[in-house]
């Protein structure tokens, strides 16, 4: 297929690119690079520097897309509480402004990067699809909104669509001839690369956001994917995606780790301590979240593969001490 892929600088939008490439996809990434630069587009692909709201400059009737996979957009959901118009913007704004242009040109096939802060404060553990949707950051608001919107263009106009409901990605694609593709957001906000920082000595403490949740040991458990398990299912729902129907797919390893037991898996991985400073809550962070991948695995034949939390770091500290 020839494929567009929207956001494939970033970490996950380039670690898909790559699989669709080894495939035998053609790929055309675009990317503002407004968060990343083009190091980790992969060379095989061809690359637009463009925002997604100038995505019909490369989405003409003419091109001959087969699809979309649209990763481009903010993803920190403290940004989202502090900064809301940002995500309105490049999250809900230019996701309507992708539809439009995939209208216009005739491009039938989607699959969206959703995520777990849709649900909010869960409404069961795991979370299944069947979750009650009321976010309570602005980063979930934002794409709950284009999900909505996706399922009115499928069932309108025939889009075969699919949304990914990622939990928290991490890990790197390690690959066989030394090749790594991993997470470097500047600014970083999130709990892996952060800690990694700290025990590499480039960062004094970790700020470690409220010790008064009711978990185990009163810190945030989150569900860590593999950034690979994760790509491997984008390649599968390309072909599940069925006209007129919009699906949606909760994408984790099922098993929840305190961000306390985050930091201990990296002091052990690194051999290096990871001092701590402890802080109030950050906004709009659930207690709790963990999936349940029954649905994707049923449907879309998906088994993550890569769930030791240790195995996950390793591959991030690989990926940070090689970059
Ligand atoms: N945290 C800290 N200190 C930090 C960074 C994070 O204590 O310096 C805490 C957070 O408060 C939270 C946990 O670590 O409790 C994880 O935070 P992240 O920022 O790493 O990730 P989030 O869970 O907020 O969000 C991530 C992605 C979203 C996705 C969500 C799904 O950024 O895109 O996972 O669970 F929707």
């Amino acid at each position: 297929m020839k494929l567009l892929v929207t956001g494939g600088a970033g970490f996950v939008g380039a670690t898909v690119t790559r699989l669709l490439l080894d495939a035998g996809h053609e790929v055309v990434v675009l990317d503002d690079l407004s968060r990343n630069d083009a190091a980790q587009v992969p060379a095989d692909a061809t690359f637009v520097q463009a925002r997604v709201q100038e995505v019909g400059d490369v989405l003409t009737p003419d091109a001959g897309f087969d699809g979309v996979l649209h990763f481009a957009g903010l993803i920190s959901a403290g940004e989202s509480m502090t900064h809301p118009e940002l995500h309105w913007e490049a999250n809900t704004r230019a996701g309507l402004n992708l539809l439009d242009a995939m209208r216009t040109a005739g491009v039938k096939r989607l699959i969206f990067s959703s995520t777990a802060a849709c649900y909010g404060e869960p409404s069961e553990l795991p979370l299944t699809e069947r979750a009650i949707t009321m976010p309570i950051n602005t980063y979930g608001a934002t794409k709950l909104a284009v999900d909505l919107a996706i399922a009115s263009e499928a069932r309108a106009h025939k889009l075969a669509a699919v949304s990914l409901r990622y939990f928290n990605v991490a890990g790197a694609l390690v690959r066989e001839d030394g090749g790594m593709i991993g997470e470097r957001h500047d600014p970083e906000t999130h709990l892996i690369p952060i800690a990694l920082e700290v025990a590499a000595g480039k960062r004094e403490k970790l700020p470690m956001f409220g010790d008064d949740y009711p978990t185990p040991d009163g810190t945030c458990i989150r569900d860590y994917i593999h950034v690979a398990d994760l790509a491997e299912a984008h390649l599968l729902a390309l072909t599940a995606a069925v006209p007129g129907e919009h699906k949606i797919y909760n994408l984790g390893s099922g098993t929840g780790f305190s961000n306390a037991q985050v930091i201990d898996a990296v002091r052990t991985v690194t051999g290096h301590p990871v001092p701590v400073e402890w802080l109030p809550r950050r906004p709009g962070d659930p207690a709790s979240l963990y999936a349940s991948s029954a649905l994707a695995q049923a449907d879309l034949g998906w088994t993550p593969t890569r769930t030791s939390l240790e195995a996950i770091v390793a591959d991030a500290w690989a990926f940070y001490q090689g970059r």
